[in-house]
């Protein structure tokens, strides 16, 4: 059980001369319970890359199995667009969470977009009669996200999902990232990884649609050199102690939290706090 592709490619407008590749070569596996962190500049094809693993766009050249199929079970594959609050239609909230599962003809599609807004903590009974149009950027936010999770997909692909949130918005979207974890894979695109470090099983950093880095969050904090190489920026916390680790200091681990990495800091200079 995963959804795996395997070297994608993709270019758009081909013959012309706009035409380069968008993505080159990619391959990755998503695993129910993993968080893959995908990062990268502005123009780097995660966005393409995501379109490419919901089945949205056919790849010149690589392939996409979910669970071993090569067209998965119609809504195993989920995607929560970049800004998806902008799309909003229905004339109340439980009516757009509710269009995806009805679409899939799911018997108990009223009872799906009710657990949906649960697990984005929205009362279904306080939101769900609401329009749409009149929640705030975080509650829409959920909102979209809660109509993709009505699905019930196997693997939930967010692209840049805390993107022009504040800070309630973010720890709401972030809760229920993890509570979908539980049962799901997913897939989240940043191009500020700081808060998704932390939870990524893995993180795949693009630079012109190729891979520059491809490994574990252990393996990125212990060899940062090419991630930084292609412009990407380590969190602040993190660049504290691999600087201190070039310039001499006994760093063994990299520690994300602020807290956790003063300890490190310390420690090196053979201090415990
Ligand atoms: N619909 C499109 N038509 C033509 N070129 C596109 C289109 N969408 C994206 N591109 C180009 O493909 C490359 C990758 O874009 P994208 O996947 O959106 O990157 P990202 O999401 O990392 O910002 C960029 O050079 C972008 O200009
Ligand atoms: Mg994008």
């Amino acid at each position: 059980m995963a959804l795996v592709a395997d070297a994608l490619s993709y270019t758009y407008e081909v013959g012309t001369s706009f035409a380069a590749p968008a993505v080159a070569g990619l391959s990755l596996t998503i695993e129910p319970g993993e968080l893959v962190l995908v990062v990268g500049a502005t123009g780097s094809g995660k966005s393409t890359l995501l379109r490419l693993l919901a089945g949205l766009l056919e790849p010149d050249s690589g392939t996409v199995r979910v669970d071993g199929e090569k067209a998965g079970r119609a809504g195993c594959v989920g995607m929560v667009f970049q800004n998806p609050e902008t799309q909003f239609f229905a004339e109340t909230v439980l009516d757009d969470v509710m269009f995806g599962p009805r679409n899939l003809r799911f018997p108990d599609a009223e009872e799906a977009a009710r657990e949906a807004l649960e697990k984005v903590a929205l009362s279904p009974d306080a939101f769900g009669p609401r329009s749409p149009f009149t929640l705030s950027g975080g509650e829409g936010r959920r909102v979209a996200v809660a109509g993709v999770l009505a699905m019930r997909p196997a693997y939930l692909l967010l692209d840049e999902p805390t993107a022009g949130l504040d800070r309630d918005g973010r720890d709401a979207v972030l809760a229920a990232i993890a509570t979908t974890r539980e049962h799901a894979g997913v897939l989240v695109v940043s191009h500020d990884p700081e808060q998704f470090l932390p939870y990524a099983t893995r993180v795949l950093a693009l630079s012109s649609g190729a891979a520059v880095f491809d490994g574990s969050v252990p393996e990125l904090l212990g060899h940062p050199e090419p991630y930084e190489a292609a412009g990407l920026m380590l969190p602040e916390v993190v660049r504290t102690q691999v600087l201190a680790r070039r310039r001499g200091a006994a760093i063994t681990r990299i520690a994300l939290d602020p807290d956790d990495a003063a300890a490190v800091l310390a420690g090196a200079r053979g201090v415990s706090l």
